[in-house]
This record gives structure tokens, C-alpha cells and sequence, in this order.
């Protein structure tokens, strides 16, 4: 996308936008020959590598991918659409994952032992589930056990989160989610126990236990888990009905009231579209919410004219950009956002490690250990077989 037009997306001068250098940040961990970004010949190379490839290969691509990566995708989706895409896939041998960490990991318990999981960049991790870790969620688990509420609460996972916390979901009755089911999920928790514990996002968990279920903001407290019993008193754990735990998207947290205000008054009959991973305030004051794969849904939808400002991540608001030029769409933020560990992926990375697969090198393979994916697919085969 030229600097005009990502300027138009953004609503600011076009001097602004050509200042900020979109691309600096990069992968660094490889272990080969990555191919410069400047080389001319990465789209001719990936596609010759695909081909060489053939049906041992799939590329699996989140709708937050670059538009050099998402064009070699086979299949391309929401967390869910991806993950349901790896369980059916059993013939593939090699299932490249454009997307993050997490996503990659899952697949990779999804899959059967004889497919292998390839994150072209390992650096590409999730701020967001980095917030959750195994040891901070069992001192949690042992807190609500010494109150005597883990018996009765079940926990509830976003995808956006490590094997070892989805492995002490599926371990302790609960179930994983992703943003395009969190509501089924709370409700399906809520059929089995009391309580819920709600991991890593706190804005997912708050917005679907207040805006779907109905339940009060009062009936939500946030898990610290850097404070002794998440800075909790006794009470507000036992009267609690969802336990959120403090962890939150700083893509989709700079997303706020102001940019809502002045888009709407900027922009006479712009419609709010953003991702459930924004704050309450913003959620609440949208005009439609909805996963990543709902968002390309409803644009699809729209009507030739409309106006949609977005709050998501910047790579698939510019995609929508560019494939319905009949309608008015922009960023809801003023300033450049895109979740820079979903940018790891590049195409330098892709070819790299397809080229590396066809000279007969495995390289960043994502293997989940044997007894942690064995307690993680019970979770996520939770998720998949939700009502
Ligand atoms: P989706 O499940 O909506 O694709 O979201 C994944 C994600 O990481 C959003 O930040
Ligand atoms: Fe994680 Fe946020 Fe990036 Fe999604 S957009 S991968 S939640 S940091």
C-alpha cells in the first residue's frame, strides 16, 4: 500500500505516515541463510518452493498476516477457522503457520504425530499470552483451592495462550476458546460449575460475561497475578462469578473512547467495527463486535457506500482497504498499529524455511511435549465440539 493511501486509512497528512518506517522490525532467529527483503525474487522463489513442495505442504495463514505472506496461503481464517482447519487436515506432512506461537502450537496438538508444525520466525510470540504463565496459573489454581472455590469454578482459556496453560485447562474440567466462541464457552462453563477463571484477556472475559451473558461488571474481578491471591480479598473471591485474569492485547487496548468520538465526528455515519479484544468502553460503544473472520464477514455484507472505521489489527483494516474500494473504509486509531509479532512473518522467512523444507532441512519446527499436549487437546477438543 503506497503512503497516500495508508494515509487516507488513517486520516492523517501523508507526510506523517511516510515518515514512520513501517518495516523495521524483523526476525532474527534463523539459523540459515534468511534471503534480504529487498531481494527481487522472494515472490518467484515461494511460489517455486511451494511446488516443489506440492501436497506435503500447507501454509495456514491469520487474517493478520502481510499481504506477501497471506497470498501463499492455502487456507486463511480466524484463530478458530485455523485450528479446525489443522484437526482436518491429516494429509498434509508439513503445515507451514503463518501466524504466531500459539496458533502454531496448537495445530501442532491438533495434528497427528506424523505432521510437523513450521513457524517460519520464531520470535513471533503473543504479548498476550506471555502475561499467563504455568507457574503464575497454578499459584492461582492453589489460591482458589485454599478458598475453597476451585472445585466449583472452571476454567476457560483463550487460544491466545501457551500449551502448558491450555494443558491445565483441559487438566482441571475446562475448556479452551477463541474470540468467535467465548460466549458458548462461558455459557458451557457456567453449565458445569459456578465460577469462572477466565485466561490471559481480561477485556474478552469482561466483554463476554457483561455484553453476552448479562452478567454485572460487579460480578467480574481481574486476577493479579504478580500480587499475593491476585490482590484479592476472601469476599471478592467468593462472591465473584468470573475471575478475569490481568493480561490484555496492547494492539487492541490502544483502540479508545477518543478515537470512537472523533471518528464519529469526523466522519458522519461511520459504523464502529472491532475486535471483542478491545477495552469494555470501546466494545460497548461499537457498533458491531466480531473475531477477525466476523470482521471480513461483515464488510462482505456491507453496502457498496458505507462507512466502517475498524479497530483491529492494521494488516487485514488495510486488506479490507484494498479489496472493497466501493466502500469508505479506515483504521478507528490515528497512529500506525500493527501486532509487530504477527509482522515477523515475512516473506524473507517463508521462503527461507520452505526452501530449507525442499533442500530436506526441518527448520523451527514447533513440537509440543508429549504429556502437555495430551492435557492441551482435551481443552482445545473441548472447544471444537462446544453446542
Ligand atoms: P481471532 O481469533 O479473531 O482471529 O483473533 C486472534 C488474535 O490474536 C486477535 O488478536
Ligand atoms: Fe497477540 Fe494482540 Fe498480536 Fe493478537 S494482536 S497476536 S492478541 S499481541
Amino acid at each position: 500500500m503506497s503512503a497516500s493511501r495508508l494515509s487516507e486509512l488513517l486520516l492523517l497528512p501523508a507526510s506523517s505516515a511516510a515518515n514512520s518506517d513501517l518495516k523495521s522490525e524483523r526476525g532474527v532467529s534463523c539459523d540459515g541463510e534468511l534471503p534480504a527483503p529487498s531481494e527481487p525474487h522472494l515472490v518467484e522463489r515461494a511460489t517455486a518452493a511451494k511446488k516443489a513442495l506440492g501436497s506435503r505442504a500447507m501454509v495456514l495463514g491469520h487474517h493478520y498476516q502481510r499481504d506477501e505472506v497471506i497470498q501463499f496461503a492455502d487456507i486463511t481464517g480466524d484463530s478458530f477457522k485455523l485450528a479446525q482447519a489443522a484437526q482436518a487436515n491429516t494429509s498434509a506432512e508439513f503445515i507451514f503457520f503463518a501466524g504466531v506461537h500459539f496458533m502454531a502450537e496448537s495445530a501442532d496438538i491438533l495434528t497427528s504425530e506424523n505432521q510437523k508444525v513450521i513457524l517460519p520466525d520464531l520470535a513471533a510470540g503473543c504479548s498476550m499470552a506471555d502475561m499467563a504463565t504455568a507457574v503464575q496459573v497454578d499459584d492461582c489454581w492453589n489460591a482458589l483451592e485454599k478458598f475453597g472455590v476451585a472445585g466449583k469454578t472452571i476454567p476457560i482459556t483463550y487460544m491466545n495462550s501457551s500449551a502448558a496453560i491450555k494443558a491445565f485447562t483441559g487438566k482441571n474440567g475446562g475448556a479452551v476458546c477463541t474470540s468467535s466462541n467465548a460466549e458458548r464457552a462461558m455459557n458451557w462453563a457456567f453449565s458445569k460449575g459456578e465460577k469462572v477463571l477466565f485466561l490471559p484477556d481480561q477485556h474478552l472475559g469482561r466483554n463476554t460475561a457483561v455484553l453476552k451473558l448479562g452478567l454485572k461488571l460487579s460480578d467480574c474481578v481481574i486476577w493479579n497475578p504478580w500480587k499475593t491471591n491476585g490482590g484479592l480479598s476472601d469476599s471478592e473471591i467468593q462472591n465473584a462469578k468470573v475471575i478475569l485474569w490481568r493480561g490484555h492485547c496492547s494492539v487492541h487496548g490502544r483502540f479508545s473512547m477518543q478515537n470512537i468520538e472523533d471518528m464519529r465526528g469526523r466522519v458522519p455515519g461511520v459504523k464502529i467495527l472491532v475486535h471483542p479484544e478491545c477495552t469494555h468502553e470501546v466494545v460497548s460503544n461499537a457498533d458491531v463486535v466480531g473475531s477477525t473472520e466476523a470482521i471480513i464477514r461483515t464488510i462482505e455484507a456491507s453496502e457498496v457506500g458505507s462507512k466502517w472505521a475498524i479497530g483491529t489489527e492494521l494488516n487485514l483494516v488495510q486488506r479490507l482497504a484494498n479489496t472493497f474500494k466501493d466502500r469508505e473504509i479506515l483504521f478507528l486509531d490515528k497512529t500506525v498499529c500493527y501486532c509487530s509479532t504477527m509482522n515477523r512473518i515475512d516473506l524473507p522467512h517463508l521462503v527461507w524455511a520452505m526452501e530449507s523444507l525442499v533442500e530436506g532441512r526441518l527448520v523451527n519446527q514447533i513440537s509440543v511435549e508429549k504429556e502437555v499436549a495430551k492435557h492441551a487437546r482435551l481443552a482445545l477438543e473441548r472447544m471444537l465440539a462446544l453446542p
